[in-house]
């Protein structure tokens, strides 16, 4: 497979009294499943596959999200593996009246392309240019790793426990 540059998808939202916590900022859920969405765009257009969420990585929340702000969302396929991509989400909030722009979050998302039968599916490996992107690549590798390695601590300490409790 040739290497592929991955594009950004940007989306806009504006954000609505129902997207409320009972603070009366942005709840903080509505925010993820609207990063989860666009950075799952990212992933099936890179991959020209159905990509589903494997993980989701650590998630700060920078500045609180007012009702009636814009907010965009922009993500890219920062790092991709055998059938395993990550990507990479920023948002930003938009005051509508003053124009001014505040960061809100960024996060990285673990996506796996799958075939019909649901089985991981290969991905094109990425084209990596700019310093940038090596950057971004670099950040989104350890990332990944420390993914899998939480992933298998998480099995091992759960299977130990499983035999001490049947002894
Ligand atoms: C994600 C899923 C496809 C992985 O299937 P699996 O059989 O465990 O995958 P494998 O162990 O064969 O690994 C396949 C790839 O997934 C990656 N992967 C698996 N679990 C992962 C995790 N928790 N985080 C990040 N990557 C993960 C592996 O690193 C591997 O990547 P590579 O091919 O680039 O090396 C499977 O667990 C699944 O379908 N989960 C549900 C997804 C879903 O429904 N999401 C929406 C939630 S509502």
């Amino acid at each position: 497979m040739d290497k592929k540059k991955a594009e950004t998808i940007r989306s806009w939202e504006i954000v609505f009294p129902n997207d409320a916590n009972p603070q009366q900022t942005m709840f903080g859920g509505k925010l993820m499943g609207i990063m989860d969405k666009t950075a799952g765009i990212a992933a099936s257009r890179y991959s020209k596959r159905i990509a589903v969420t494997a993980s989701t990585e650590a998630m700060d929340f920078i500045n609180p999200v007012q009702v009636g702000d814009r907010i965009q969302t922009t993500a890219r396929v920062v790092w991709v593996g055998k059938t395993s991509m990550v990507v990479k989400v920023d948002v930003v909030a938009e005051n509508p009246l003053s124009g001014e722009r505040k960061p809100c979050t960024s996060a990285h998302f673990n996506f796996v392309a799958v075939d019909k039968n649901n089985h991981p599916t290969k991905v094109p490996p990425l084209l990596v240019e700019t310093k940038e992107e090596k950057q971004e690549y670099r950040i989104a590798e350890i990332i990944k790793q420390q993914a899998m390695e939480r992933k298998k601590q998480i099995k091992e300490t759960e299977s130990s426990y499983k035999r001490k409790i049947k002894k």
